[in-house]
Order: structure tokens, then sequence, then C-alpha cells
């Protein structure tokens, strides 16, 4: 393994002619799903990659439409702003029968869709959705430890913890406290994110997954995984979401610690990257035959870019060009040139390897996956030009 910044220099940077034709990519590959997915989700990963079509209940459902998005911003076509907004009612319809929302994810639901309609095209049901969403994910926040309970029955001993993926479900209640003038979802936003910085990062760098805490007295009880190789291992899209929450949480609250643990958990990540910046699905694997995790390639991509906005004009170009050169690998080695292999845009992605050790179930292993394609042409997307985010 070479170190860290020789590593990055293997691979040139994404000049603009191929961040234009890898855009051109995507959005041929969208409109060709368009009569597929547009009365229907995208399963979270491809089968033998391709994506099933599937009801709108899963935590991932928000990633296609998110593209959709991304199509419309990119070329203006009008047929990409309608299959869009039909997925707006689909979201509207889902929180306010609260259809699968027994969870946190309510920021990657609602977010890249809900969020992005009222913001682009001034969908008042977009933005009547997302503010559903976002009293939703408040009623998951414990006073006692002070964060949002990822997922199952609230209050369970067992489900009594965080995931540091969380920080990207934060971007809502910053907005809805922008939207409604309301600061108490702003106040719940703070007090998760202190808290994941508290308990979630390692002396390393390296994060855990997940996070219990005493539902008795609200106190840090031991970290553990459930997607990761194991309990003490850093999946690589932990880290990848760490990094990313840390930059959007940075641009809603401008904490020093944001900064400092972004550049802390980026110099971990960038230790433990392959020659080709594409991530093994745990950082504990740097070589041999495991699968890679593209998505979280594309995840802190976006990171980098995010922090760009936020840092001086130095360090910005060094992290544009550190997401230049990820971005770079993915289109090069990564991406979908021909719709006959997939209908995804990004190949070699993971969405949950099974080990002894963790407790997930195996599924979408070296396939597309649904927020790998998305975080992708948002990457290209924040190249190509300045770009106003959803989140
Ligand atoms: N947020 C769950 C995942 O990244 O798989």
């Amino acid at each position: 393994m070479l170190d860290a910044a020789d590593r990055a220099h293997t691979i040139a940077a994404i000049t603009d002619d191929e961040v234009a034709d890898a855009i051109e990519a995507a959005v041929s590959q969208i409109r060709r799903n368009l009569p597929s997915f547009t009365y229907a989700a995208q399963n979270h990963s491809s089968v033998n990659n391709f994506y099933p079509p599937v009801p709108n209940d899963q935590w991932t459902a928000g990633f296609w439409p998110g593209t959709i998005w991304l199509a419309y911003e990119a070329t203006g076509d009008k047929l990409f702003r309608y299959a869009a907004q039909i997925h707006v009612q689909s979201f509207l319809h889902r929180i306010e029968n609260r259809i699968a929302t027994d969870h946190h994810d309510m920021g990657f639901l609602y977010s890249p869709t809900c969020v992005a309609a009222w913001k682009l095209v001034g969908d008042e049901d977009g933005r009547h959705a997302a503010l559903l969403a976002a009293d939703q994910l408040l009623e998951r926040f414990h006073e006692k430890g002070e964060f949002l309970q990822a997922w199952g029955a609230m209050g369970a001993p067992d489900n009594y913890r965080f995931i540091i993926d969380c920080l990207v479900n934060l971007p809502l209640l910053y907005w809805a406290s922008h939207e409604s003038g309301n600061p108490v979802y702003r106040d719940k936003a703070l007090k998760h994110a202190r808290t994941t910085l508290a308990h979630s990062v390692r002396p390393d760098h390296s994060t855990y997954h997940t996070f219990y805490m005493d539902p008795e007295t609200g106190a840090p009880v031991r970290g553990a995984t459930k997607q990761g190789y194991k309990d003490d291992s850093a999946w690589a899209r932990g880290q990848a979401w760490g990094i990313a929450g840390m930059a959007v949480c940075y641009r809603y609250e401008k904490d020093e610690a944001y900064l400092e643990a972004f550049e802390n958990l980026l110099a971990y990540y960038l230790k433990r990257l392959p020659d080709d910046l594409v991530p093994y699905w745990d950082l504990t694997f740097t070589e041999g035959d495991e699968p890679r995790d593209s998505s979280a390639a594309a995840i802190t991509a976006c990171g980098l870019l995010e922090m760009a906005e936020l840092v001086d004009e130095h360090r910005a170009a060094e992290l544009k060009d550190l997401a230049a050169r990820m971005l770079a690998s993915l289109w090069r080695n990564y991406a979908v040139r021909d719709p006959e292999v997939s209908n995804g845009l990004v190949l070699h992605g993971t969405y949950s390897k099974k080990t002894p050790y963790n407790t997930c179930r195996g599924e979408g292993v070296d396939e597309c996956v649904a927020w790998g394609d998305y975080y992708y042409f948002e990457g290209l997307t924040r190249l190509s030009r300045q770009w106003a985010p959803y989140w």
C-alpha cells in the first residue's frame, strides 16, 4: 500500500469532459428507468445488478427520486419533474399513514424527495410531507442520553441506541427549524450530533456503527456493529456517513469540533483505502478479495465537496481535488456504461455483508445500491456547477 497522499495521486482527477460524459450517461440511464420506477420504488440494492421495483416502504426509497431531481436539474426536462412529483405524493401518503416509519431515517427519505421538491419547484405537498417527517423524527429523541433512537420500538432496552449514519438525517431537522421558525428541531439535532461525537468516534478516529446507551440513566454503555465486520472494526460506510455527516452539520452549526472530527475521520479513512480510492466494505480490509463498497466512496466525495464550501481556499482546493480523484475512479472503473449490464449507475456497492460477528441479514453484496447511485450523481453535479443541496 502507498501512503495516503501518494495513493491519491495514482488516479488523475476527473476532467470537465469526463464529468459531462458521466452526467450524460447517468441521465440516460435514469430516463430509461422512468417507466419502471415512476409508480414504484427501487429496491435498496440491485439483484444481479438490476434493481427490482418494490413498494415505498424501505428506508432507502428517497434516493431514486433524489436522482430524478438531479436529472431534472441537469436537463430542465419536465418529464423528470413530473416523475419526481409523483414520488412526492407517494411520500406524503407514506408519512400521513406512518407506513414503515418506525425508524430514524426520515432525512434519508424526505430530504432528497420532498425537501428537494419544495426547494426546486415550490411543491407545497413536499414541504408539508417533509415537516411531518421531521415531527416523526423528533418523536425518536430520548432526553435520557440525548439521542435519536435508530430502530425499533421506542425505549426498548435492546434498541436503546443510535448509529453514526443518523448524522445525515439531521439536515431535515435543521431545515424544519428554518421553515417553521420552531427551534426545537435544531435543538434536538445539535444534541444528537454532540452525543454521536462524544461516543461513536474511537481514540484512533475510527467509528462504531452503533452505540448503546443506558435507558435508566442515559449513560454510554458500549459500541457495537450491525453491518460492519465486527464490533471493533470500522465499517467503511459508517466512516463515510461520519465524514459526510460532519460536513453537513458544520454547514448548519459552525462548531469547530465538527471540523476537527471531519478531518480526523477522513484521515483514518484515507489510510485504509486501496490504491483506487474505493474502500473495501469494512476498513479492516485493505487488500484481497473482499467486496468493495463503491457507495462509501461516493458518500465521502460528497462530504469533501460539502466541506470544501465551508473552509479556507487552500483546504477547499485539496478537498475538491481528492473528491475529483474518487469520482474519477468511480466513473472510470465502477460506473455502468451499458444498460444490458445493469439498470443502476454504479456497480460494486455493498449493502450488508453477513459475518460471524455482526447482526445484519446479508444482502446486496457487490451490487448497485440506491444511495451509491444518488451520491455518485450528486458528486458529479457538485463538480459540474455550484449546487444548492437538498440536505
Ligand atoms: N444507513 C444504513 C446503511 O447505510 O446501510
